[in-house]
Order: structure tokens, then C-alpha cells, then sequence
């Protein structure tokens, strides 16, 4: 069984998906650990609910930004993860954690990648104006949500539509392709060609 280590800084709607899917031996992964930067993040609930073990490696308790860097990473690897899923975990990871575990870094990012990067992905597509917009499973790489696009889902902009509605509408899609894409990922393994990201 692939071991997954789930990234969260808020509610975990992402995770909770993870969590469903899990305890079902052929679904070949299973979470083994979650991390946060936030000491009150929902999804470390989620996670202690479910029995499976947390760890906090928060900003402030660090002296500065590469102490925070190192820190992360060891917290990763203490669960010997096969594979790493940042879902909602919002700030960027440095090199230690990088060098340690990539290419098997999965990031979920709420827009169609190369579009709308970045903190905003929701707000900033609403506000351009595009009419479909939807979420990118990618790996991490050292940018900002610039690394090799492993799955894609889609979802249509409703006239009415402000962020939180359209963000709802995305997470549900975008949690049905995460939980795919781990799956895929820990039974078939990944393999990088340049930007071309082969699974299975
Ligand atoms: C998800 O939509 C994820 O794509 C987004 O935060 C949400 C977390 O929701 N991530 C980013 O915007 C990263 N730039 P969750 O905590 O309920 O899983």
C-alpha cells in the first residue's frame, strides 16, 4: 500500500475525501499522516477523528523561514510517505521538503492551470471572466502551481455564481478527482517526460 501523507492548512474537505476512500484495500493508498501550519486547521480534526496521526509545524515557532522549510520536511518524513498531497495547504514549500520527496508531490489547485495561479485561483478567475474554470492536480515543483499537470476537471461559471459558490461547485469535482488521481498514482506509480506526466 502506497503511504500518503496529506498537506492541510484549513477545513479538509479534500482530505475528508481521502479519508473516505482509504480503508478500502484496493485503493492502494492510505493517509499515514497529516501536517499543518495551522494549529486550529479543520482538517486536523478530520484526521485525529479517523485515527490517523497529526503533526503542527507552525510559522511562529520557527526562527525564520528556512528553519520552517527544514522542519517541514522532517515532519513529512517521520511517516515514510511513498507519496506527499498538498490539499488546501497554503503556503509555499521550500527546498528541503522538495529535494527529500519530489517528483511524488501531488498539489490540488482550485483552477485550470496554467491559469490563475497563485492564493486566489477562485476569485481571480471569477474576475477575468472566464466562463469555465475548474481544478488542476499537478506536482509540486519549485514555482508558484507551475509543476507538470497530472489530471484536470471542469466546471462551468454560473451568471450568479460569486466565490464561494463557485468554489463550492469546484471542490466538489475537484475532491472526486483527487481521490482518483492518489489512487491511480499509488496502484500504477507516475512517471515525468518534460511537462508530460504518464500514470500507471
Ligand atoms: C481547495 O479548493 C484547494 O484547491 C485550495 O484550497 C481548497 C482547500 O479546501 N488550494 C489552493 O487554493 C492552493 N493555492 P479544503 O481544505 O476543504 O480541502
Amino acid at each position: 500500500t502506497c503511504r500518503v501523507v496529506v498537506l492541510v492548512s484549513g477545513a479538509g474537505s479534500n482530505l475528508a475525501a481521502l479519508l473516505a476512500a482509504h480503508g478500502d484495500p484496493a485503493y492502494g493508498a492510505r493517509v499515514v499522516g497529516v501536517v499543518s501550519d495551522k494549529p486550529a486547521a479543520g482538517g486536523l480534526t478530520l484526521a485525529r477523528t479517523a485515527g490517523v496521526p497529526t503533526a503542527v509545524v507552525a510559522p511562529q515557532d520557527f526562527a525564520d523561514r528556512p528553519a520552517w522549510d527544514v522542519a517541514l520536511a522532517e515532519s513529512i518524513g517521520v511517516f515514510h510517505p511513498d507519496l506527499v498531497v498538498c490539499a488546501g495547504f497554503m503556503r509555499i514549500i521550500g527546498s528541503p521538503t522538495l529535494e527529500r520527496f519530489a517528483p511524488r508531490i501531488l498539489n490540488t489547485h482550485p483552477a485550470l492551470l496554467p491559469s490563475f495561479p497563485g492564493a486566489h485561483g477562485v476569485r481571480d478567475a471569477l474576475a477575468y471572466g472566464v466562463r469555465v474554470t475548474g481544478c488542476t492536480v499537478h506536482l509540486l515543483d519549485a514555482g508558484v502551481d507551475t509543476g507538470p499537470i497530472v489530471a484536470q476537471g471542469v466546471v462551468g461559471v454560473e451568471p450568479d455564481d460569486d466565490e464561494a459558490s463557485l468554489h463550492e461547485r469546484i471542490k466538489a469535482v475537484e475532491r472526486e478527482l483527487l481521490v482518483r488521481t492518489v489512487g491511480e498514482v499509488a496502484r500504477g506509480g507516475l512517471r515525468v517526460e518534460g511537462r508530460r506526466v504518464v500514470v500507471g
